[in-house]
C-alpha cells in the first residue's frame, strides 16, 4: 500500500479524572467534535514530520514531541517500517486542554502506520503501541484516554482492571468549553502525587469521595435523572479544586455556567487550564450556554447530545 491513514477522535471525562490514577473509577467517552488525522507514507531522503506544531525532519522532533518519536520507534521496530517516511498529522484537537490529544495523535498515528502495513488495527493492538507513548507524555498515564480514544463508545474505566461499555444515554446535552489556557496534565498528576505524600489521609478520602461520586453518576445515567448528575459533577468540581487542579479561567467559565441554568459544570481532563463541561437540561439551554460561555471567555465551545448513544 503506498499510503497509509488512521483517525482518531479527542475524548472527554464526564467523571473520575484524577482520582482514576488512584484506582477510582471513571466515566469517558470518545468526542466526535474533535479529532486527527495521520497519513504516512515513504520519503526520498529523510523521515519527516509535517504537522501545525512542528514541521521537519525526525531527527530534529523537539523534546515535547518526544511521545509520538517513542512511539514511531516502536512501530518501526516491530513493523521494519521502511524509512525514511513522510508522516503528516492534522489536527482540531486542541493541545494541551484535557480532551486527550496525546492520546489521539497516538492512536492515529499507529492506525495510519497498521493501515500502511495492511494489518488490521484491534484496540488491543492499538493499545500496546499507544500506552508506550503515554506513559511519555504523562509520566504516570492511568490509561483512560488510551482506552477511551481507541475504542467507539463511552466506557466506565477502572485502572488495572480494565474497561467496559457504558450507555451514556440521557435526555440532556453536555456543553464543552475550552478556556484557552493550556492545562497542565503532567504537573497536575505529579502534584496531586506530592498531596498524596504529604496528607495521604485525607487525599485518600478525597479519592474514595471522588469515586463515589462517579458511582452515583453512573446510577443516575443509568435512571436518566440528570439532576443527580448535575449534582454530582458540581460535587466532584469542589473536590477536584481542593486537589489544586482547577484554575481561574476554569472557575470562571463554571460560575458562568452555573449562573444560567447549567444542571452541573466542572473541569474535564487534566485541569488547571484546558477544558470544562456543563450539563444542560436540552438542545436550547445548551445552545444559550454555548454563547454565554464564548461571551465569558471561552475560547471555543461544542455541544454533544447524551441521547446519541440510545441506538449505537
Ligand atoms: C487525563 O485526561 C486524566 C487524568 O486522570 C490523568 C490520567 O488518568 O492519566 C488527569
Amino acid at each position: 500500500k503506498s499510503i497509509g491513514s488512521g483517525y482518531a477522535s479527542g475524548k472527554i471525562i464526564l467523571m473520575g479524572e484524577h482520582s482514576v490514577v488512584y484506582g477510582e473509577p471513571a466515566i469517558a467517552f470518545p468526542f466526535s467534535g474533535t479529532g486527527i488525522q495521520a497519513t504516512i507514507q515513504a520519503n526520498d531522503l529523510e523521515s519527516w514530520i509535517e504537522s501545525s506544531f512542528f514541521h521537519g525532519p525526525l531527527s530534529k522532533a523537539p523534546n515535547t514531541m518526544r511521545n509520538v518519536t517513542v512511539l514511531l520507534w516502536y512501530l518501526v521496530k516491530h513493523f521494519k517500517i521502511p524509512e525514511p517516511f513522510y508522516l503528516k498529522i492534522d489536527s482540531s484537537i486542541p493541545a494541551e486542554r484535557g480532551m486527550g490529544s496525546s492520546a489521539a495523535v497516538a492512536v492515529a498515528i499507529t492506525r495510519a502506520v497498521f493501515d500502511w502495513m495492511e494489518e488490521a488495527a484491534t484496540q488491543e493492538k492499538v493499545l500496546h503501541f499507544v500506552n508506550q507513548a503515554e506513559a511519555v507524555a504523562h509520566g504516570n498515564p492511568s490509561g483512560i484516554d488510551a482506552t477511551t480514544i481507541s475504542g467507539t463508545e463511552p466506557i466506565l474505566y477502572q485502572k488495572g482492571i480494565g474497561f467496559r461499555p457504558f450507555q451514556l444515554n440521557m435526555d440532556a446535552f453536555l456543553v464543552v468549553a475550552d478556556t484557552g489556557v493550556k492545562g497542565q496534565t503532567r504537573k497536575a498528576v505529579k502534584d496531586i502525587a506530592k498531596l498524596m505524600e504529604m496528607r495521604p489521609y485525607e487525599t485518600n478520602k478525597q479519592m474514595r469521595s471522588l469515586g463515589k461520586l462517579t458511582a452515583q453518576a453512573q446510577q443516575a445515567i443509568l435512571k436518566n435523572r440528570p439532576q443527580i448528575l448535575g449534582d454530582c459533577m458540581n460535587q466532584a468540581q469542589g473536590l477536584l479544586r481542593l486537589l489544586g487542579t482547577s484554575n481561574s479561567h476554569l472557575d470562571h467559565l463554571i460560575q458562568t455556567a452555573l449562573e444560567n441554568q447549567a444542571l452541573g459544570a466542572k473541569l474535564t481532563g487534566g485541569g488547571r487550564g484546558g477544558c470544562m463541561i456543563a450539563l444542560a437540561e436540552n438542545e436550547t439551554s445548551g445552545r444559550r450556554l454555548q454563547r454565554i460561555l464564548l461571551d465569558a471567555g471561552a475560547r471555543n465551545t461544542w455541544i454533544e447530545g447524551l441521547g446519541v448513544y440510545a441506538h449505537v
